[in-house]
């Protein structure tokens, strides 16, 4: 089912999710199916539960692996560490801050575990724009918006040119 996205200036989008406690369940499975549904309807990169207003910590985003076929990579309950010490800035957008963009450091490589939605265990590693997509998801579990993560707060993104002529 396709959920509203809060956006900013929502309350909820500023908590710390909780950790799910019970794998699959009927519960857990309709949420992630929300998840995928949600995105893709807003043609997003990624997507956490706290976006569509359910405070547990849960993220899909495109899988780079099988972005031909479409596929999300489902991460609950997930810890990201850095591999190296390599960042980079580039421009972010959130489904939560329509419209803006701001320039974000990100780690350029970083290995996540995590649990799938029947309570598997997942490990693995992303680079480049997965692992960028993947830590805005993650700030999102921990109540972060984007534009925390940038040097001069909310005030400094911006609306690109070519969004903004569309
Ligand atoms: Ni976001």
């Amino acid at each position: 089912m396709i959920r509203k996205v809060l956006r900013t200036g929502d309350p909820r989008l500023l908590r710390t999710a909780a950790p799910v406690d019970q794998f699959d369940t009927v519960q857990l499975h309709k949420l992630v199916q929300d998840l995928h549904d949600t995105l893709r309807a807003h043609k997003g990169l990624g997507l956490a539960a706290p976006q569509i207003g359910v405070g547990l910590r849960v993220l899909v985003f495109r899988d780079p692996d099988a972005a031909a076929a479409n596929r999300n990579v489902v991460l609950v309950n997930p810890t990201i560490c850095p591999v190296g010490e390599t960042t980079s800035v580039a421009a972010e957008s959130c489904l939560s801050v329509p419209g803006r963009w701001g320039d974000v450091r990100r780690y350029e490589h970083v290995r996540v575990t995590a649990f799938d939605v029947t309570g598997q265990p997942v490990e693995r590693e992303f680079q480049g724009m997965a692992a960028r997509i993947l830590q805005h998801e993650y700030d999102h579990l921990d109540g972060v918006l984007y534009p925390q993560r940038m040097a001069n707060g909310l005030g400094s993104s911006y609306v690109p040119q070519a969004v903004a002529h569309r």
